[in-house]
């Protein structure tokens, strides 16, 4: 039975249903009871396998094609009326053309098998940030993933407006060839055919909650970030928030969830997670910055995450949480990724599905991109305010990227125009997250490059547009670098809950509790400034990791300068020159 009566929802349906021609059509209400029948139906057919419910209650396996792991870029489009207004980094097609192409590949798409009708919000119900949508898809694997990343049934439901966000979803024959991961912005709609692999079919998440919404943002004066959210709390039990973006895989979960080294923990430092990957943004009542997670999960990379570099992100991942290309270990019918321990099993299965002994194997177990997708409410540091409607107010927002030279630990900007600028020369080498080469430098302004659903420059110009209306109540804006490395390529800053040491100067920032030096590129801590008792790292190297190598910023200037040239004639902001002091 339907969710809803509004008509332009059920037209739309109905459209859609013509055109894929599915057997049943099935609304999902949310509820635990349709969901187990779900999981249950998907175990019947071999889509999901129960792991073992004892040590993994609630938890489950699912392996996608070998050529469908990642998100495809390249064959990710906004379809606009306008090419221009698309930007020379995203791909465009006319959308008349566009939808024709699209119909061929959804017409009959769906016979013989159930269309799963999901209404779904982003945001807490009924909030102000809240909006909502539909997605429709074939596969019982995103709704379910779905149920655990947005909120999802008839509280979602009884919301739908015209203006909801129309997603389709069709599995099809997975032809990598026929693969379209498509954005019409003008049209509120998504649609997204031949693949089953998270970040191309959960469309409440990069599609809906930052391509779609980042559009939606520019034209609402609200902003859609590709950005963790999190609280530090200070000894004096005071919860300072900052949001943060980085590419992809560059570690934004483990920040998210990091826990402060000891001598942090015995002063009662604590951290708090309020979302690991897209925050929204808009100016609250008091005039301020306020942000909330529009998600209800963690759809996090497996590989790498243990008991020491993220042990919130692992317990989130011990009850009801969905394992996608990870290795099933067939003796305890668990499962197991590199970095996750050093004991992988000997009998086991690898992502591809093939019989795999970790003990000989010279194969990997799990795919780079392999995933768990996890309840955020499992997390032990989730912040008591992730389900605040009104958000968190937001002092700082902070760039970052993996640079092994150039960039330093962390540097200010002077002004938020400055901060706009710092977050759009924003740099990164290249991981597994997305399909293409890997550790190649890519530039990335504010890690949005495959997120922005319109005119790179015309965001940078909105980014502006939001310091204007904040002024002096705006976050300071921030750059940091855990990734730099000594000549023979070592890192030389420990990462993970030490960088509570850069977070600690920049929260002081904020509130004008400290003071800064002046550099050509910003300003800076103050090597004594940043408390190092307990982190390993020497006076001496915490001095280089701050240093600023002006040839290496020349060269960077020139980089700039030419990767401007791509966007103009709408670049807004002022030449490089005007920001380096070089
Ligand atoms: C995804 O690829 O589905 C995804 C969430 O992307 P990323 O982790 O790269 O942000
Ligand atoms: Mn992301
Ligand atoms: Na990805």
């Amino acid at each position: 039975m339907a969710l809803t009566n509004n008509q332009a929802v059920l037209d739309w349906i109905h459209e859609m249903a013509a055109m894929t021609q599915p057997e049943h059509i099935v609304w999902i209400d949310g509820s635990d009871a349709q969901l187990e029948e779900l999981r249950a139906q998907a175990c019947a057919t071999g889509e999901m396998e129960k792991l073992n419910q004892e040590k993994l209650p609630g938890c489950y396996l699912h392996r996608t094609a070998v050529n469908d792991v990642a998100r495809v870029e390249d064959r990710t489009f906004i379809c606009c009326r306008k090419q221009e207004d698309a930007g020379p980094t995203n791909n465009w097609m006319a959308p008349e053309e566009m939808y024709a192409r699209l119909r061929r590949l959804y017409t009959g798409a769906m016979k013989g098998r159930t269309m799963y009708v999901i209404p779904y919000s982003m945001g807490v119900v009924g909030s102000l940030f809240a909006k909502y949508g539909i997605e429709l898809t074939d596969s019982i694997y995103v709704v379910l993933n779905m149920a655990i990343m947005t909120r999802v049934g008839l509280a979602a439901a009884r919301q739908l407006e015209d203006d909801f966000v129309k997603g389709l979803h069709a599995t099809a024959d997975n032809d990598p060839e026929n693969r379209y991961i498509v954005h019409f912005p003008e049209d509120n709609t998504i649609m997204s055919v031949n693949s089953g692999y998270g970040g191309n079919v959960l469309l409440g998440k990069k599609c809906f909650a930052l391509r779609i919404a980042s559009y939606l943002g520019k034209n609402q004066g609200w902003m859609a970030e590709h950005m963790l959210i999190l609280g530090v709390e200070n000894p004096q039990g005071e919860v300072r928030y900052l949001a943060a973006a980085f590419p992809s895989a560059c570690g934004k979960t483990n920040l998210a969830m990091l826990i402060p080294p000891e001598h942090y923990r015995k002063m009662g430092w604590k951290v708090w997670c309020v979302g690991d990957d897209i925050a929204w943004l808009r100016v609250g009542p008091d005039g301020r910055l306020w942000a909330m997670n529009p998600e209800y999960g963690f759809f996090g990379v497996a590989p790498g995450t243990n008991e020491k570099s993220n042990p919130n992100a692992l317990q989130a991942t011990r009850k009801d949480t969905i394992f996608t290309n990870v290795a099933h270990n067939l003796d305890d019918n668990t499962v197991w990724w590199e970095g996750l321990d050093k004991n992988p099993p000997e009998h086991a299965v690898d992502w591809k599905g093939n019989p795999w002994n970790g003990k000989t194997s010279t194969e990997k177990g799990a795919h780079p991109n392999s995933r768990f997708t996890a309840p955020a409410k499992n997390c032990p540091c989730i912040s008591p305010e992730f389900e605040n409607p009104a958000g968190v107010p937001i002092s700082a927002l902070v760039f970052g990227g993996r640079r092994a030279k150039t960039a330093p630990l962390v540097y200010q900007s002077r002004d938020w125009e400055h901060g706009v600028f710092v977050g759009s020369i924003m740099a990164s080498e290249t991981t597994a997250a997305a399909t293409g080469d890997v550790g190649v430098v890519r530039r990335d302004p504010m890690a949005m490059l495959p997120f922005c659903g319109y005119h790179m420059a015309d965001y940078w110009r909105h980014w502006l547009d939001m310091g204007k209306v904040l002024g002096d109540k705006a976050p300071k804006i921030f750059n940091v670098n855990w990734f730099r490395t000594d000549d023979a390529g070592h890192f030389l800053w420990p990462g993970f809950g030490d960088n509570l040491r850069v977070l600690e100067w920049i929260m002081h920032r904020c509130f004008d509790e400290i003071e800064a030096v002046d550099t050509p590129i910003g300003f800076e801590p103050k090597a004594e400034d940043i408390d190092l008792e307990g982190s390993g790292v020497s006076l001496e190297t915490l001095k280089g990791l701050l240093s600023v190598d002006t040839t290496l910023w020349k060269e960077e200037a020139k980089e700039i300068s030419a990767f401007y040239q791509k966007f103009e004639p709408r670049v807004p902001a002022r030449s490089c020159q005007d920001f380096f002091a070089l």
